[in-house]
C-alpha cells in the first residue's frame, strides 16, 4: 500500500499523462492513474479505491466569485476551483447553517460547540452535495441509468438529482429498514425502488455487480466524484468557524456509516494543506461515531487494525448508519488516525437522548445525525475530549426524514375536548 499518498502532509502528486485539464483519478493503494472521463471506472485494477486528483489543489483564495470566474458566493459551487467541474446539476445545495447551541454547549462542557446541520440541504441530507457532482459526472460520461444502494438518504438524493437531470434512476433498499420520509422522497422523485431481502451491505453488493456488468452507473460513495462534492462540508466549516472565532475547530465529530464523509472531509483538509492554506497541526481531529449495533470502524480504531471486519448482523434505531461494511474505510481510517481523532460507539438510548437535546434547541435531526452529539458527550465523559476544545458536530439528516423515530422520541399528543374552558382545565391538571 502506498501509505504516503494519504499522509496529511503528502505533497501534491505529479501530473500524469492521464490528466484531463489537470484532473485525473488516482489509486490510493498502488498509485495507478486513470483518465477521469474516458470510461466509467469506480476502483483501480488492483482493487484499491480511487480518488479525484488535481494538478493544483485549490485554496481559500480561489473560492467564490472573486477566486473563480462564474463561481457563486454560496453553496457547493462556491468551491468550483476544488471540484472537477465548473458547475453541476444543482438544486442548489450546501450553504447549511452552523448552529449555536448554548445550552448544549454548557451541558457538554466544551469551549464552543456548533452544529453543522446538513439536514438543511434540498432533499434534507448531505447526500445532495455529492449528487450535484456525481450526477454531473454521469452526464459527462454519457451513461444511461443511475443506481445506488441506500439506507434511504442516498436514494432520496439520487432520485431528486437524477430527476433534475432527466435521467432514469434505480435504488436498492433493505426491505423494511428505511425511514418513511426517505422512501416517500425516492418514490415521488420518480426512482424505481427495488426492496431487497437483506441489509444495506447486501444491496451494495448487488448494485456493484450491476455496475460492473455495465447495467447502471453507481452513485454510492465508492464513486470518487460523490466525495468531491462532500468535501465542501469541510470548506464551509473552516471558513465559517474562522469568521466566528478567528480559528479553525479543534475537532469535528460525525456519524459514520460507509465512512464517505470522513474520507471526504479528510481529503478537503489534505488539499488545503497542499495549497499551503492549512498547517497539518491545524487540521481538526476527525472523530467518528457509530451505533454500537453497527460499529466495525470503531472496532478497527480500538484494535488498531488496518482491515475492517465486516459485521454480518447489524441493528440500530439509526437506520441511516445500519451498515456493517464501511467501503470507504481505507480512506477514512488514515483520516481519523492522522488527524489525532478517534471513534466511539453509542447506544440507541444515547442517540435518542441527543436527538431530544438538539430538538430542544430547535435543531431537528434524524437519529443517525444525533449520534454525533451522543458520541461527543460520551468522549467528554471519558475525558477524551477536553473542556477547552472547540468542537463542531455534523448532523447529517433532517428530523422529518424519520417521522416515526421523531414521534417515538417526542411528547405524546394529549386529547382534549372541543372547548376552551375544558382545554384550560386540562392544562391546570
Ligand atoms: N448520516 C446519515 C443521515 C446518512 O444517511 C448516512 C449514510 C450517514 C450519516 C453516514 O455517512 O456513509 O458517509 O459515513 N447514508 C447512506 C445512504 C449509506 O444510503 O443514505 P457515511
Amino acid at each position: 500500500m502506498d501509505s504516503t499518498a494519504l499522509a496529511l502532509d503528502a505533497p501534491a502528486p505529479a501530473v500524469p499523462d492521464d490528466a484531463d485539464e489537470g484532473v485525473w483519478l488516482g489509486c490510493i493503494d498502488c498509485g495507478e492513474t486513470y483518465p477521469p472521463f474516458e470510461s466509467v471506472r469506480y476502483t483501480c485494477d488492483c482493487g484499491g479505491l480511487l480518488e479525484v486528483r488535481y494538478a493544483e489543489p485549490a485554496g481559500f483564495d480561489e473560492f467564490g466569485p472573486d477566486g473563480h470566474s462564474g463561481a457563486p458566493q454560496r453553496g457547493v459551487w462556491r468551491y468550483a476551483a476544488a471540484l472537477p467541474f465548473a458547475e453541476g446539476v444543482s438544486l442548489p445545495e450546501g450553504d447549511t447553517p452552523l448552529h449555536r447551541v448554548p445550552r448544549l454547549e454548557d451541558d457538554v462542557g466544551v469551549a464552543s460547540l456548533r452544529i453543522k446541520h446538513e439536514g438543511m440541504n434540498p432533499t434534507g441530507s448531505f447526500k445532495d452535495r455529492g449528487m450535484t457532482v456525481g450526477v454531473m459526472a454521469a452526464r459527462r460520461l454519457g451513461v444511461g441509468r443511475l443506481a445506488c444502494a441506500s439506507t434511504g438518504n442516498t436514494s432520496a438524493a439520487l432520485a431528486a438529482y437524477g430527476g433534475r437531470a432527466g435521467m432514469e434512476t434505480l435504488v436498492l433498499l433493505p426491505a423494511g429498514k428505511v425511514a418513511a420520509g426517505k422512501v416517500a422522497q425516492a418514490a415521488l422523485h420518480g426512482a424505481r425502488i427495488l426492496e431487497v431481502d437483506g441489509n444495506f451491505d447486501a444491496c451494495l453488493d448487488i448494485v456493484q455487480e450491476l455496475a460492473e456488468r455495465g447495467e447502471a452507473y453507481l452513485l454510492n460513495s465508492l464513486n470518487p466524484f460523490r466525495l468531491e462534492g462532500q468535501k465542501t462540508i469541510g470548506f464551509e466549516i473552516l471558513e465559517a468557524h474562522r469568521e466566528d472565532y478567528g480559528t479553525f475547530p479543534d475537532r469535528i465529530v460525525l456519524p459514520v456509516g460507509n465512512a464517505g464523509n470522513t474520507a471526504a472531509l479528510y481529503k478537503a483538509f489534505r488539499e488545503l494543506v497542499q495549497a499551503g492554506n492549512l498547517e497539518p497541526e491545524e487540521v481538526p481531529a476527525l472523530t467518528g461515531v457509530q451505533a454500537s449495533g453497527a460499529a466495525p470502524m470503531v472496532e478497527a480504531i480500538e484494535e488498531g487494525t488496518e482491515e475492517i471486519r465486516r459485521w454480518e448482523e447489524v441493528e440500530t434505531i439509526a437506520t441511516a448508519i445500519r451498515i456493517g461494511n464501511p467501503v470507504n474505510a481505507p480512506k477514512a481510517l488514515p483520516g481519523i488516525r492522522n488527524t489525532g481523532g478517534t471513534a466511539v460507539a453509542v447506544e440507541d438510548e444515547e442517540i435518542t437522548a441527543a436527538q431530544r437535546d438538539l430538538a430542544g434547541e430547535g435543531v431537528g435531526v434524524e437519529p443517525a445525525s444525533a449520534a454525533s452529539v451522543a458520541g461527543l458527550r460520551k468522549l467528554r465523559e471519558r475525558g477524551v475530549v477536553d473542556d477547552d476544545e472547540r468542537v463542531v458536530c455534523l448532523t447529517t439528516g433532517h428530523l422529518l426524514k424519520d417521522p416515526d423515530a421523531a414521534y417515538e422520541a417526542g411528547n405524546d399528543p394529549e386529547p382534549v375536548p372541543n372547548d376552551a374552558d375544558a382545554v384550560l382545565a386540562h392544562l391546570r391538571e
